[in-house]
C-alpha cells in the first residue's frame, strides 16, 4: 500500500498536484446546530480509578472488609495493616460500628512500658509524604472508660522514620467515638512505600477498639477528589460526566450490584462491595461525590441506573423485576424530588445535597447487548419496565432525557437516545470519519460513551488479547480518535456526547489499557490521546459549517464550526506519515482577516507510534501559536502544512471573516 503511493507520487504528477492543493471551502453561515458536548467518564474500580485513583483516601482497607488476595475479598482482614510496638490485632465483629462496617480491630498490648502502639498502613501502593495538611478520621471505643494519647504519623515503610506527626487526648468511653486530627507536614519524601501509623501512648491504652481509619491529603476544590487527578479532568472541559460504572454498575452478581441506596449517606453507613475488576469497592466516591465534583468543572450527569442485568450473564426473570424498577424509581424521586416535597427528598438533604440534581440524561443499564442473555432480556421486556417507570418518575422534573444501552445497529425507536461503544484500531476509526452523514435524522441520539483506540491493528486475532493491544495511548492513536470525533462533531446534530474510556490508569494496578491519564501515588501523565480530548472541549462547536472539498477526504480529514461566540473553529487532521499543505477558504466572497488575532493548536510527531509515560511524560506535546501573516494566502484564505500524523485546530475569533 505505501509502496504503491510512493510510485503513484513518483509517475502521477497531476495526482500530486491535485492532492497538493486540497482545498476545504467553508459556508459562513450555519448549516445545523450541534448538540455535542464531551463527556468524561471515570469506570469505577478499573484500575483501582476510583479507590486508590480520584477518591483521595490515602488508607487502604480502612475499615477491614477487604481481603489480601482475591479469594478473601471482603471477608474482613487485615490486610495492608501491621502492628506497631508490639501491639496485638484482632478483628472482631463484637459491638460494630455500623450494620454496614461490621469488623472493627483490637488493639491490646503491654501497658506497662512507655512508647506507642498500634497499626500501620502502606496506603494504595504507597503514601505520599508532602509538606501539606492531612486530615486524619477515625473511630474509637474501649470497654474500660479511659484517657489515651493517640498518635499519627507519617512514616517510612518501616516505622523507624516519622516525617511528620500529632498527638492527641482523648476521652475513650464504651460508645464510638469519631476522632479527627490534623497532620501538618513539612517534609516532601519521594519514596513510594512509606506509611501512615495510627497508635496510643502504651501507659495509658487499655484494649482499643477502632474502625474506619481515614487519612486525606489536601483535595480539589473542597470535593473528596484528588487534587491533580480532577484538575486534569477539569481542563477537559467536560460537558457531561457520566456515572457510575459502566460494570460496576451492574456489579459481579445481584447481591454486588450498585444500589444507590447503600452508596449514599455518611461513608459509615456505606457497606462497599466487591470490585468488578479489582479488589474491594468502599462506594466512598459515589453518586454525591461525583456530582459534586463535576458540577464545579460545570459538567452534568448521565446517570446509569441498575436495570436487572448482572456480569455473571444473569438476568432477573420478569417475574421478578418489579422490586429493581421500584428502587430505580426511589433512586429517581431521591435525586429529583423538590426541596422538602418528599420523604426522599428530605433525606438528600440530611446527605447533604439539598437542591434536586440537575439530570439531562438517564440511561438504562449498562452494555446489556453483549450477552446473548442480556439482549434478549433487554429487549424482551427490561427496557420497557424500567422506561416507563422512569417516565413516570421524572415527570415534571424538567427535561430527563432516557438513553438505551443499545448500539445503533438496532436502536430502540420507543427512546429517543441510545448508546454505543468502540474500542478498535485507528484505521477503523479514520474509516468512521463520515459513517454518521449518511445516519438517519429521526430524533434518535446516537452517545458515543465509550470508545478508545485500543490496538495497532497489524497482528493477527482478538483486539482485545493479541500482542499489538496498546499499553498507552499512541500519537497516531490519538490522531485516529479525533479525526472519529470530527464525524461525530459534524454530525452533531444526532450524536449528544461522546467519553473516552476508560480515564484512568493506576500504573500499580492495571487490568486495562490504554487510559486516558496513568498515575502513580505521586503523581500523572497525559497522554496523546488526553490532547486530543482536550482540543475538543476546549474548541466546542455550537454551529457546524458546510465544507465542500477539492478532493476527498483522506489522508486529510477536517470539521469547521462556530463556537457560541462565533469564532470559527476549524480542525483538521493528516493521518499519513507525510506533510500535506491543504488551503481553507470562506464561501460567498467573503476571506478570513488575516489581521485579527488567531491561535493554532497541533499535535504531531513523525513517529506515530510515540507515546507518553510516567517514564517520559513529555514526549508528544501539543504546541500552541498565534497565527502569522505567512499562515494566509491570496485572497486571504488559510494555507497551512499540515505535518505527519497530526491534529490541528484553528481558532479564529468572531469578525475573522470579512467582503474580499
Ligand atoms: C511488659 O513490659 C515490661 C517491661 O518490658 C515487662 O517487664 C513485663 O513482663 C511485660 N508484661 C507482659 C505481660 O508482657
Ligand atoms: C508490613 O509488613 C510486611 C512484612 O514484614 C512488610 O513487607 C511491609 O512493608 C509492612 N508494611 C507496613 C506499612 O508496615
Ligand atoms: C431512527 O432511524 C433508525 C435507523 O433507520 C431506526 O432504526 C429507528 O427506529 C428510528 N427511530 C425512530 C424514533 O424513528
Amino acid at each position: 500500500m505505501r509502496l504503491f503511493s510512493a510510485l503513484a507520487c513518483a509517475i502521477g504528477a497531476g495526482l500530486v498536484a491535485a492532492q497538493q492543493q486540497q482545498v476545504l471551502t467553508v459556508s459562513p453561515t450555519v448549516a445545523k446546530k450541534s448538540q455535542f458536548g464531551l463527556c468524561a467518564f471515570i469506570e469505577n474500580n478499573i484500575n483501582s480509578a476510583t479507590d486508590g485513583g480520584i477518591y483521595a483516601e490515602l488508607i487502604r482497607n480502612r475499615a477491614f472488609q477487604e481481603g489480601g488476595t482475591s479469594s478473601n475479598v471482603g471477608t474482613g482482614t487485615l490486610a495492608y495493616w501491621n502492628a506497631t510496638g508490639g501491639a496485638k490485632l484482632t478483628l472482631t465483629k463484637a459491638s460494630p460500628l455500623s450494620q454496614a462496617l461490621p469488623q472493627s480491630v483490637l488493639v491490646s498490648g503491654n501497658s506497662s512500658t512507655s512508647g506507642f502502639l498500634g497499626l500501620r498502613n502502606s496506603g494504595f501502593f504507597g503514601i505520599p509524604v508532602r509538606a501539606h495538611r492531612y486530615t486524619v478520621v477515625f473511630y474509637a471505643r474501649a470497654n474500660s472508660a479511659a484517657q489515651t494519647t493517640f498518635k499519627a504519623s507519617l512514616t517510612n515503610s518501616a516505622g523507624d522514620k516519622v516525617f511528620a506527626s500529632a498527638t492527641k487526648l482523648v476521652s475513650l468511653t464504651g460508645q464510638w467515638q469519631k476522632v479527627e486530627m490534623q497532620i501538618d507536614s513539612t517534609t516532601q519524601d519521594n519514596a513510594r512505600d512509606n506509611a501512615f501509623a495510627l497508635e496510643m501512648a502504651k501507659g495509658t491504652s487499655p484494649v482499643v477498639q477502632l474502625n474506619f481509619i481515614s487519612l486525606f491529603p489536601p483535595t480539589w476544590k473542597g470535593t473528596t477528589a484528588r487534587a491533580d487527578l480532577a484538575q486534569a479532568i477539569a481542563d477537559l472541559k467536560p460537558v457531561y460526566f457520566r456515572l457510575p460504572g459502566g460494570n460496576s454498575l451492574e456489579g459481579n452478581n445481584i447481591a454486588e450490584r450498585f444500589t444507590w441506596s447503600k452508596a449514599v449517606g455518611d461513608v459509615i453507613t456505606r457497606p462497599g462491595r466487591k470490585g468488578t475488576w479489582v479488589g474491594w469497592d468502599t462506594d466512598g466516591y459515589s453518586l454525591h461525590e461525583a456530582y459534586k465534583l463535576f458540577s464545579q468543572m460545570g459538567a452534568q450527569p448521565i446517570l446509569g441506573v441498575f436495570a436487572g442485568y448482572t456480569l455473571d450473564q444473569k438476568a432477573v426473570p420478569q417475574s421478578q423485576l418489579q422490586p429493581y424498577v421500584d428502587e430505580v424509581a426511589n433512586q429517581i424521586h431521591y435525586l429529583l424530588d423538590p426541596q422538602g416535597s418528599s420523604a426522599l427528598a428530605k433525606q438528600r438533604e440530611q446527605d447533604g445535597q439539598p437542591e434536586p440534581w440537575k439530570l439531562p440524561y438517564v440511561q438504562i443499564g449498562n452494555e446489556d447487548w453483549l450477552s446473548e442473555v442480556g439482549k434478549t432480556t433487554y429487549d424482551q421486556y427490561r427496557l420497557d419496565a424500567f422506561s416507563k417507570d422512569i417516565t413516570t418518575a421524572t415527570s415534571s422534573k424538567g427535561n430527563v432525557k432516557l438513553i438505551a444501552s443499545s448500539p445503533y445497529v438496532s436502536p430502540k425507536s420507543r427512546l429517543p437516545d441510545v448508546d454505543q461503544h468502540d474500542y478498535n484500531t485507528p484505521d477503523n476509526f479514520i474509516r468512521r470519519w463520515s459513517e454518521r452523514d449518511s445516519w438517519a435524522r429521526n430524533n434518535t441520539g446516537v452517545h458515543e460513551l465509550e470508545f478508545a483506540v485500543i490496538n495497532t491493528g497489524k497482528c493477527q486475532g482478538s483486539l482485545y488479547s493479541n500482542a499489538c493491544r496498546l499499553k498507552y495511548p499512541t500519537l497516531i492513536g490519538a490522531v485516529a480518535e479525533a479525526t472519529f470525533m470530527m464525524g461525530l462533531e459534524r454530525n452533531g446534530d444526532i450524536t449528544p456526547s461522546a467519553a473516552y474510556a476508560p480515564l484512568f490508569h493506576n500504573v500499580a494496578s492495571v487490568q486495562w489499557t490504554p487510559d486516558l491519564i496513568a498515575f502513580d501515588s505521586q503523581g500523572l501523565v497525559k497522554s496523546t490521546s488526553y490532547y486530543t480530548q482536550w482540543a475538543f472541549g476546549n474548541n466546542r462547536i455550537d454551529g457546524i459549517h458546510t465544507v465542500k472539498s477539492s478532493a476527498p477526504a483522506g489522508p486529510l480529514y477536517w470539521s469547521v464550526g462556530t463556537s457560541t461566540d462565533n469564532a470559527y473553529i476549524i480542525k483538521l487532521t493528516n493521518v499519513d506519515g507525510s506533510a500535506h499543505p491543504i488551503t481553507v477558504q470562506l464561501d460567498g466572497g467573503l476571506g478570513f482577516s488575516s489581521t485579527t488575532t488567531g491561535t493554532l493548536w497541533q499535535l504531531s510527531g513523525t513517529d506515530k507510534e510515540a507515546n507518553n509515560d510516567l517514564s517520559k511524560p513529555n514526549n508528544v506535546l501539543p504546541t500552541t501559536r498565534a497565527l502569522a501573516p505567512s499562515d494566509f494566502g491570496a485572497g486571504r484564505t488559510l494555507k497551512l502544512t499540515l505535518p505527519p500524523n497530526s491534529f490541528t485546530v484553528v481558532r479564529l475569533p468572531a469578525g475573522a471573516d470579512s467582503p474580499k
